[in-house]
């Protein structure tokens, strides 16, 4: 099988990874895999039955129902589809992002969800994103990239993205909702958020989109040829 290269970017919510992933990718000609938008779906799921994210019985017995597809379209946009239907509107709440946060703690989704992710790397380039990809989903990763901003910008860029997207948020209620989730994902016993040994911190809080993806190739072009 020929060479294929993995980029993988880790940080806190809203540290601007997705979509600076998705532009990169569409330069690179990489598949862009998000993996957040995995452990939605089975946020998505779960809600849909009423099983709460933090229920440790009701997650094991209702996941093994449960089977998640990653399709791409011809434009390269990922989407989930969650048994059979597509899901990748209905994921986007913030609601959903907490109880995926939550739901994402949980052991035995964690390991369905790891094959999935390691074999879209194994036949394509990827550029990945999430919170445990260079410490455990692609611990090989040609490139490994820390991406993060303070909490203050971070919940300033998501307020912003969900007003655009015409949901109702607020920036105090969308930055406490930040900081739980920073908690969450940072204090979890199997795979928390941390940066990898071999990875590159980045700070975006001071740059625009463009100076992050100018700051990203430089870093990527050091280590795989573009
Ligand atoms: O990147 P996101 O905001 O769409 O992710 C939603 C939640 O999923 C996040 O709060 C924690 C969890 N997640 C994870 O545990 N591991 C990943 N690789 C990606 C996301």
């Amino acid at each position: 099988m020929a060479k294929t290269y993995a980029i993988a970017i880790d940080g806190p919510a809203g540290a601007g990874k997705s979509t600076i992933a998705k532009r990169l990718a569409k330069e690179l000609g990489y598949y862009y895999v998000d993996t957040g938008a995995i452990y939605r779906t089975v946020a998505y799921f779960l809600d849909l039955l009423g099983v709460s994210p933090k229920d440790v019985d009701g997650v094991e017995r209702y996941i093994d129902e449960l089977t998640i597809e990653i399709e791409y379209d011809e434009e390269g946009k990922q989407h989930m589809i969650m048994n059979g239907m597509d899901v990748t509107g209905e994921i986007r709440t913030q609601d959903i992002s907490q109880k995926a946060s939550l739901v994402s703690a949980h052991a035995v989704v964690r390991e369905m969800l790891l094959d999935m992710q390691r074999d879209v790397a194994k036949v394509h380039n990827v550029i990945m994103d999430g919170r445990d990809i260079g410490t455990v989903v692609l611990p090989k990763a040609d490139v490994k990239i820390f991406l993060t901003a303070s909490p203050e910008v971070r919940a300033k860029r998501r307020t912003d993205e969900l007003l655009a997207k015409g949901q109702t948020a607020e920036y105090e209620v969308v930055l406490k909702e930040i900081q739980q989730r920073d908690y969450q994902d940072t204090h979890r016993e199997i795979a928390p958020l941390k940066m990898a040994k071999d990875s590159i911190k980045l700070d975006t809080s001071e740059l625009d989109i463009d100076g992050v993806i100018d700051a990203m190739k430089k870093i990527i072009g050091e280590k795989i040829p573009l």
